[in-house]
């Protein structure tokens, strides 16, 4: 049975990172990631304008985690609080045991492992506490540090769905990865 349920906030820990809730005070980091048009580069979304913005994402993100529609997590460093980036099921089909992970990292903080340490216990969290039965990603052809992250975790290359959304005034093509449960060890 699924169980998707986001009340109490599920907080997650690894070796060098604690994964907690948004909160109205990261939006100046948030900020800094959502208003970079080089980090945005590959993610359709409409680039931050003002901290105004980026409270709203936090909002809407603890609403959706509030509803269980979603889960979107603040990846912080151990002992320093300070949002260094975020990941979450951005998207779940309940009916089809299957969520969709998006993920961004602070430039300074890349290439360390970072991301693929938060990934893993996110991957963990939703076969072992979700139930889910597969996670999908949904990756921009050109963008190899995703793409590799997600083979390095598992993820299989599915299909590349060419020019298939139309959004922020132009085509995207769409490169689908998947993990299904049963390459994870239970
Ligand atoms: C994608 C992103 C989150 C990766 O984060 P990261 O913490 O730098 O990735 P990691 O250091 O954990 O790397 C994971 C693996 O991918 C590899 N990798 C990462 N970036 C790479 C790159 N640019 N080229 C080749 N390999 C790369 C690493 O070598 C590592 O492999 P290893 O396990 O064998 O050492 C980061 O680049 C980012 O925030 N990009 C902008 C936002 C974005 O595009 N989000 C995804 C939308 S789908």
């Amino acid at each position: 049975m699924l169980n998707i349920q986001f009340t109490p906030f599920p907080e997650l820990a690894t070796e060098r990172l604690v994964l907690r809730r948004m909160r109205p005070a990261d939006a100046p980091q948030l900020f800094v990631l959502r208003s970079d048009p080089e980090m945005m580069q590959f993610i359709p979304r409409p680039l931050h304008q003002t901290e105004a913005d980026s409270l709203a994402l936090i909002d809407l993100c603890n609403d959706t985690a509030d509803k269980n529609d979603g889960i979107s997590w603040a990846v912080t460093e151990k002992g320093k609080d300070v949002l260094i980036g975020t990941i979450g099921f951005v998207k779940i089909q309940k009916e089809h045991f299957r969520a969709e992970v998006g993920y961004i990292l602070h430039p300074a903080m890349q290439g360390k492992g970072i991301m693929k340490e938060a990934l893993a216990t996110v991957i963990d969290y939703g076969f072992r506490e979700m139930k889910l039965h597969s996670i999908a990603a949904i990756v921009d052809p050109a963008n190899t540090a995703s793409a590799m992250l997600l083979e390095k975790s598992g993820f299989m290359k599915e299909g590349h769905l060419r020019e298939h959304e139309f959004l922020l005034g132009r085509f995207w093509d769409s490169v689908i990865y998947s993990k299904l449960k049963y390459s994870f060890e239970l």
